[in-house]
């Protein structure tokens, strides 16, 4: 019988990561006031000191090409050298194309494999699983995977559910070609039973037939998700250490989905992490940039001299869906030269 000839399987490796925030500081001050709240009650209740938000005039592909470009650079890898390009994101204001086409071809790497994929804060590390298989299976040498929000688009400045806690940003990371397995199984999964735990206030048919015109926003049960995100995503992030081969205690570096310092910490102590394990808090700075977050957190702990490549880390992604995904991974040993510069803000 004939057999196909067709690419070995191999494994996969994390080669850079990096990203680039809104321009804009925001503190909480200049929030509260609508929402009848406080500097002290945003800090207690969430972390968060300020919020990075873009300019007007800086788009959701700005923010994806900055990020892109960084994390190229990062993995010191050429766009042309990409064979797809993965964006998740839920504030691309066009249905069709996929903005990642635009991305490839803008960036050099087309003719790239390029669509965006929706999973909102679980979507960098579902995209990550993707980009995993695909080089794994020989499908891909390397993949680009972005995760980008222009969150501030879709808040409502009167809303005290969750508008004070988004940000605007993107992250990216290049996937490869390894020796030996340096990516973990993805654990991932949904609960669409909790869809309406964070949505938007009404649907696009109902702001097209006139019957509300407003620009839809976002909205949360912030109790129901932080009990869930609390409790129950923790044994989500022990199912992908376990699926690593490894233990809590072997994971050096930890970088959940940067949704809330509370639902932070309980994760670490119902994980049973190291006492020095080095985390991830760009949430104080950078609010919840949604599909940003995680792979800003990294760029964050790399540009501060917090980590270093060879590490063993841990990263969740969790939010709307409800939808989720986990992974162990080794960091790379990227370049770090152009890491002041990607932090593209006012700091
Ligand atoms: C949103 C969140 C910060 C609210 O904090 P909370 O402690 O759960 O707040 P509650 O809704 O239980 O309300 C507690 C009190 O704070 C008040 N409150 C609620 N929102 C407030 C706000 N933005 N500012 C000031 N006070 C507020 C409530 O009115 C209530 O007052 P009362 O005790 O006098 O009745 C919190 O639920 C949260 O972070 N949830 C997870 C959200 C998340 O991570 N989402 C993204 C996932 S991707």
């Amino acid at each position: 019988m004939t057999s196909l000839k067709v690419a070995t399987p191999t494994h996969s490796q994390v080669l850079g990561v990096s990203g680039v925030r809104g321009e804009v500081v925001v503190p909480n001050d200049e929030l509260v006031g609508p929402i009848d709240s406080s500097d002290e009650w945003i800090q207690q209740r969430t972390g968060i000191v300020t919020r990075r938000r873009a300019l007007p005039e800086t788009t959701l592909k700005d923010l994806c090409m900055g990020a892109a470009r960084a994390a190229l650079d990062a993995a010191s890898v050429e766009a042309s050298e990409i064979d797809v390009v993965i964006l998740s994101s839920v504030t691309h204001l066009e249905q069709t194309p996929a903005l990642a086409t635009t991305l490839a071809f803008e960036l050099g790497a087309a003719p790239a494999a390029a669509f965006d994929i929706s999973a909102a804060c679980a979507g960098y590390c579902y995209a990550i699983g993707m980009a995993d298989t695909m080089v794994r299976s020989g499908q891909a040498q390397k993949v680009l995977v972005i995760g980008a929000e222009r969150m501030s688009d879709f808040v409502d400045p009167t809303d005290r559910t969750i508008s004070f806690l988004l940000g605007d940003g993107a992250g990216a990371a290049v996937i490869g070609v390894s020796d030996t397995p340096k990516i973990g199984p993805t654990v991932w999964g949904s609960d669409g039973s909790h869809a309406r735990a964070i949505y938007q206030t009404h649907s696009w048919q109902t702001f097209m037939d006139g019957s509300d015109t407003s620009w839809p926003t976002l909205r949360q049960e912030g109790p129901t998700v932080f009990k869930w995100a609390a409790f129950e995503i923790p044994r989500v992030a022990a199912r992908a250490i376990e699926a690593a081969g490894l233990t809590p205690e072997d994971i050096d570096v930890f970088i959940p989905h940067q949704a809330n310092m509370r639902i932070i910490d309980q994760m670490i102590k119902h994980l049973g992490l190291r006492p020095d394990v080095v985390v991830g808090r760009d949430i104080a700075e950078t609010g919840n940039t949604s599909a940003a977050s995680i792979p800003l957190a990294t760029e964050r702990l790399f540009r501060e001299g917090q980590v270093h490549g060879g590490q063993v880390a841990l990263q969740i992604g969790f939010g709307a869906g409800l939808a989720y995904a986990a992974q162990v991974f080794i960091l790379p040993n990227q370049n770090t030269a152009n890491e002041k510069g990607n932090n593209n803000g006012t700091e």
